[in-house]
């Protein structure tokens, strides 16, 4: 029987580096393709796979993902009193009225799986989701990535991480899973690496960032040592899971824009307002005219 993901947790505390000197003051998550930030795309994934509390993993520096998420009186009221109705609602839009936002400071930068197991308080023990808001996972109109994995959760099944194929020579930059050459849709994990050299990689199947985890990663996540960089790894943890429990890897049905660097954000851009009915046909004859 599958279940819903009601918690669904969004570490957003990194630097964002890529992107200085914009990300002096703007968090990275807050980028815009078109009109909406990364973290709406993420989050409106989230909500589509049923999630109704939102767990934001911050730092003490980043306040405008609250300020997005809140209500905006000043705006609101005046756009109201204009008879703006149609802005109004795109400003009331960000969030369903169902759905809440709780915020989780990181005190130190640890490590993804530092910055995950921030969250536990507030999760505690029932599956969940994690979304890394600079993975843009794009499936139009069609169920989302992440409710897509969602719907592989059973009895049998604890987990699921969604996975791409990438170039060999790019390994290092992913968690690696191997499936024992498994290469159907929703893989059996046998185990994932964090960041391996390409020649000492178990495959190219790569993990972007969408996670649905049981409550017991929490206990790993505890005993986790410092892995790659240095850090505490998501990924090491998952391994120690698939002692005990079957965690599948998900070829997911979209298309993932690697927004964490600046040539993934411009397609990402593109690729939306290519999909935007007012945009299509001006982009189109730009990108043309372009040699
Ligand atoms: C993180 C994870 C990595 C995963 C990647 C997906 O790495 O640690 O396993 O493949 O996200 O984007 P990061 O990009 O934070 O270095």
């Amino acid at each position: 029987m599958s279940q819903r993901l009601r918690k669904v947790v969004f570490p957003v505390a990194g630097l964002g580096t890529r992107f200085l000197p914009a990300t002096k003051v703007v968090a990275k998550e807050m980028l815009p393709v078109l009109d909406r930030p990364l973290i709406q795309y993420a989050v409106d994934e989230a909500v589509d796979a049923g999630a109704d509390t939102l767990v934001f993993v911050t730092n003490r520096y980043k306040h405008a993902i609250a300020d997005y998420f809140d209500k905006a009186y000043e705006l609101e009221s005046k756009l109201a009193q204009s008879g703006k109705n149609d802005l109004l609602a795109i400003v009331q839009g960000t969030l369903p009225k169902h759905v809440r936002c709780v915020f989780v400071t990181q005190p130190e930068a640890l490590g993804l799986g530092h910055a995950v197991l921030c969250a536990r308080p507030v999760v505690g023990d029932e599956p969940f989701g994690v979304v890394l808001a600079d993975d843009l996972i794009w499936n139009g109109k069609q169920p989302g990535a992440l409710r897509q994995m969602t719907a592989l959760l059973d009895g049998d099944v604890a987990g699921a991480v969604a996975v791409e194929e990438v170039p060999r020579d790019q390994t290092n930059k992913y968690g690696i899973v191997d499936t024992g050459g498994d290469a159907s849709r929703a893989a059996r994990m046998r185990h994932v690496v964090e960041k391996p050299k390409p020649e000492v990689a178990p495959s190219n199947l790569a993990i972007v960032g969408r996670y649905v985890l049981p409550g017991r990663i929490f206990e790993l996540l505890e005993q986790t040592k410092p892995g790659a960089g240095g850090e505490i790894q998501l990924t090491d943890a998952i391994e120690a899971l698939l002692g005990k429990n079957k965690v599948l890897a998900y070829r997911f049905e979209g298309t993932r824009f690697d927004c964490g660097n600046k040539l993934g954000l411009v397609k990402a851009t593109l690729a939306m307002a290519l999909e935007d009915p007012a945009l299509a046909e001006a982009t189109r004859e730009f990108m043309a005219s372009l040699r």
